[in-house]
């Protein structure tokens, strides 16, 4: 194989526009083509070898943050460490658990105090691709800003860390002096609220997720999605159920940024999910977009989540309102007694996601009734559906131990 085949699987050219590199010299010895090789690498910045699955496009890194192993390590400790909450009892992984695709399983999580987040934990993969961030906030664009929201924010408190003690903890440990110093030089001075922001982006931007059966399935090995999976992914992808209009394109969602786009993709939708009576009866917070533009034409409207591992990632929706019955759910007393598992509960719960499609959702002035509008859907149909929305788990994402608590 030509070692430009190579670094392309790798990764290492994809983010350079030439596809196949014609500045090689197929006559010049390989030697000096590996050296051609070499300083166009390290031309374009930090050389990170991203590994990324097939098909993958390299994720837009802003530029003053580029990714290194040194900084990927040490995000990866402070993730999973809750000296970054006020009393240290909370870190980020106890509202992102890695084998719930890095959501939390409850309807809305609380913070240190108990106050309760007024939307759904998200879940995390591929959250590199996303040029917005969170469930309606079009303000939040990059991992590194996003963080300061966990981090600090009242509205309700999650890690209320509002002072800058957690920093005198993390210069006062050992680990973290070394790493800090591996990642950004310095010794004490490279500990700062900003370093910190940065790692945890950078470690979160090496959460990729692409090795389901359905990509396993679309890389050429059919058998990896059952038949009736493979039937489920023509109807989403089908003019009468429309879904793929908004949950489109390798990360199952409309919102999108990388490499190979030459402007951000994003939008906001309204799927059907509340009538606007329910809505009006909510606070603003709970409101979606409304609660950014304070327009009502925004009222119920949220980024349309990435499908990928959604067969983890109940309870639904921004307010984590649809959720399987307790007879399947593996997390009540009902469901342990009846032997109900994840899967159970997933099936359970999309089963009733696309009843909400089929009836068209329950009417909003501010939905697009040329995408979301009653269909029928005959029962196989529906099995077929939620058997291709479960071949986008990714196990191996789920247990990878380069994502996994580094304290255990
Ligand atoms: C108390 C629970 C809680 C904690 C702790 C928490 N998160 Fe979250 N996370 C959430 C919720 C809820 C959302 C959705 C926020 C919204 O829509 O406003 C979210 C959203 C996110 C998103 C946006 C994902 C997307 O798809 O846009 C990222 C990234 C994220 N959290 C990272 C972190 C990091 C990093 C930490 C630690 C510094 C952290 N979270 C701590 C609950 C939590
Ligand atoms: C008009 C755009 C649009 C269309 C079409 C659409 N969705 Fe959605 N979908 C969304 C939005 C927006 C949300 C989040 C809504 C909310 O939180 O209230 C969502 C949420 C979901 C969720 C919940 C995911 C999670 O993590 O909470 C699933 C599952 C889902 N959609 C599947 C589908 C399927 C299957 C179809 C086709 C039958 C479909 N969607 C069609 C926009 C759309």
């Amino acid at each position: 194989m030509k070692l430009y085949k190579v670094l392309l699987l790798l990764g290492i050219l994809n983010f350079t526009n030439v596809c196949v590199p014609d500045f090689l010299d197929l006559k010049k010895s390989k030697d000096d083509n590996n050296l051609l090789l070499l300083a166009l690498a390290l031309s374009q910045g930090s050389g990170w070898v991203w590994n990324l699955p097939p098909g993958f496009p390299i994720p837009t890194v802003p530029s003053e943050n580029p990714m290194s192993q040194a900084k990927v390590d040490l995000g990866k400790f402070l993730f999973y460490d809750s000296k970054l909450s006020a009393n240290e009892s909370m870190a980020c992984s106890s509202c992102h658990f890695q084998n719930l695709a890095f959501s939390d399983g409850k309807t809305t999580p609380s913070g240190i105090t108990s106050e309760a987040h007024p939307r759904n934990a998200q879940q995390l993969s591929n959250a590199a691709y996303h040029p917005r961030l969170t469930w309606s906030n079009p303000l939040l664009k990059t991992l590194e800003q996003q963080a300061r929201v966990p981090m600090f924010s009242l509205a309700p408190p999650e890690l209320g860390l509002a002072n800058e003690d957690y920093l005198g903890k993390l210069k006062s440990d050992s680990n973290y002096q070394k790493l800090f110093s591996a990642a950004f030089g310095n010794g004490d001075s490279a500990v700062t609220e900003q370093n910190v922001r940065f790692s945890l982006a950078s470690f979160q931007r090496t959460m990729i997720s692409g090795y389901s059966p359905y990509d396993k399935a679309t890389n050429g090995n059919r058998s990896a999605m059952s038949a009736s999976a493979t039937r489920g992914a023509s109807i989403f992808n089908g003019e009468v159920a429309e879904c793929f209009h908004c949950h489109g394109g390798f990360n199952f969602t409309d919102t999108t940024l990388h490499t190979k786009q030459t402007s951000e993709e994003f939008a906001y939708h309204n799927n059907g999910t509340h009538t606007q009576a329910e809505y009006l009866a909510l606070p603003i917070n709970k409101r979606g977009l409304e609660e950014i533009t304070l327009l009502a034409s925004d009222q119920g409207k949220f980024r349309a989540p990435s499908l990928r591992n959604v067969g983890v990632t109940f309870p639904y929706m921004h307010d984590g309102s649809i959720m399987c019955d307790d007879s399947a759910n593996p997390g009540h007393p009902t469901g342990v007694a009846s032997g109900a598992t994840l899967e159970t509960c997933a099936r359970n719960a999309l089963g009733k996601v696309i009843d909400q499609y089929v009836a068209g959702g329950k009417g909003h002035p501010n939905v697009d009734t040329t995408l979301i509008r009653p269909f029928s859907l005959q029962p196989s149909e529906k099995t077929d559906l939620i058997n291709f929305l479960l071949a986008l788990t990714d196990s191996e994402f789920l247990t990878d131990s380069k994502f996994s608590n580094p304290f255990q």
